[in-house]
């Protein structure tokens, strides 16, 4: 495969059937997309310059950030331990691709960072759908509770 198809592949993008509504994780999740956009775009450049190296750790930092807000708003909905704790394995799967992202893009390897940028938006939205999702009710029950 050549560098050409890799790109005109259609990359999944953000639809409002991602939405959770939940103002604060919604827009968290978006700015994710954004995240993943800009680095497929300084990619494609095949700009190893400090742009690219910028955003892979903005991107690092904004996980844990936001890995970190939702575990904590299932905790203070009461979501029992269990389920928690495999939502929590599911982002450790996610934090370790960003980290083996970073290592990749140090190799200026244009088409496998792309794949890898591509994996973790596909992961990242499948995730929303099959993960996030099964907690909104029990998410948006407790933030509205706690504004009564
Ligand atoms: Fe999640």
């Amino acid at each position: 495969m050549d560098s050409s198809e890799t790109f005109s592949k259609p990359v999944q993008s953000w639809d409002d059937s991602y939405l959770l509504h939940i103002p604060m994780i919604d827009k968290q999740h978006k700015r994710f997309i954004m995240l993943f956009d800009t680095l497929s775009e300084l990619n494609s450049q095949g700009d190893a310059s400090n742009h690219l190296y910028e955003f892979i750790d903005e991107l690092e930092k904004y996980t844990h950030c936001h890995f970190t807000t939702e575990e904590k708003l299932m905790s203070d909905a009461l979501v029992v331990e269990s389920e928690i704790r495999s939502h929590q394995l599911q982002h450790q799967v996610f934090v370790k691709k960003v980290e083996e992202f970073k290592v990749a893009s140090r190799y200026n390897n244009v088409v496998l960072s792309e794949q890898m940028i591509q994996f973790m938006r596909k992961w990242f939205l499948m995730h929303i759908k099959l993960t996030d999702s099964k907690y909104a009710d029990a998410i948006k029950s407790y933030l509205n509770s706690k504004s009564e």
